[in-house]
């Protein structure tokens, strides 16, 4: 792409977005702003060579794309920034957390908008993102769609899924590496060290995962083939489900889900 990208909160996540669009070679350096506001987090994105500016307004009369990626409490404040200098030209897109398009419409204007659910994966164009959008046209849909391609899997939904969206795709980066750590932590217990048991769960998990991403399977299919008949596998596994694995899973999403909902009934009624 041959315009500027304006990520506004250079955070974890517009920074791992800033690096997924680098690595994928879609952008170089030049065509990308970070800004923030904080001078500690300025510094270390010119120091990891980014340009970066606390001057929301101008990053923004730059840029073709306009990357919204702050806290959801400070999105009114961002919103009241940047909404003169934003044109029926440019293309918003929304990270923000309970955010809806509804919303940003009304703080910014009737201009094209895509509300989007990556993860932290984006930076090594691993990110699982899912897309929600308002008066874009195909062209725009296919410009913001490809993006993040690039960076990953995408999915089109319906905004009204995008708390599901957060708490399986997004939230779920850290559900899936709280299991890596209790792996690894019983596999330092069974003997290996701390380097050779993190290494063993992480190839072990990204086999897992791709076994199912390139057979389309069922786990449980995958499974099967794991498990022989009184085997150690099975004692191990079913010794896990006794202890709760999958209900606790199950419930720790839907504990995230319901807590997003509140929040974002709470917002709706202020
Ligand atoms: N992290 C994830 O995995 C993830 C995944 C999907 C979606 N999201 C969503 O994406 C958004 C960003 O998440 P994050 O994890 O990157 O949060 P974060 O680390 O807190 O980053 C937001 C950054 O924006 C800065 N900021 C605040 N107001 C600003 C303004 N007016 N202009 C420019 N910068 C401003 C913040 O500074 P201060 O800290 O000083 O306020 C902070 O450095 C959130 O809404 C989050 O829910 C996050």
């Amino acid at each position: 792409m041959s315009h500027t990208i304006a990520i506004l909160g250079g955070g974890n996540l517009g920074t791992a977005l800033a690096k997924g669009l680098l690595a994928s070679q879609q952008f170089e350096l030049k065509d990308i702003i970070l800004t923030d506001k904080r001078g500690h987090r300025i510094n270390y994105l010119k120091e990891k060579g980014f340009n970066v500016s606390d001057n929301n307004a101008q990053a923004v009369r730059q840029a073709k794309i306009v990357v919204m990626s702050v806290k959801p409490q400070q999105f009114h404040d961002l919103a009241e920034e940047i909404k003169d200098y934003i044109t029926d030209k440019q293309i918003i897109v929304s990270t923000i957390t309970g955010i809806t398009l509804r919303e940003i419409e009304n703080s910014i204007g009737k201009v094209p908008l895509f509300r989007v659910m990556p993860n932290t994966a984006l930076s090594i164009c691993e990110s699982m993102t899912c897309i929600a959008s308002k008066n874009c046209n195909a062209e725009q849909e296919k410009m913001i769609t490809s993006m993040f391609d690039k960076m990953g899997k995408t999915l089109k939904i319906s905004e009204d899924m995008m708390s599901a969206a957060t708490v399986v795709g997004a939230c779920g980066i850290a559900f899936a590496l709280r299991f890596m750590r209790a792996m690894s932590q019983g596999g330092i217990e069974i003997g290996f060290n701390s380097e050779m048991s993190q290494l063993i769960t992480a190839q072990t998990v990204k086999g897992a995962a791709m076994l199912i991403i390139e057979t389309d399977n069922h786990p449980e299919r995958e499974i099967d083939k794991v498990t022989t008949p009184q085997g150690i596998t099975i004692s191990g596994l079913n010794e896990m489900e006794h202890q709760g694995l999958s209900s606790a899973v199950i419930r720790g999403l839907v504990t995230s889900y319901d807590k997003l909902e509140k929040l974002a009934a709470k917002d709706n009624k202020l």
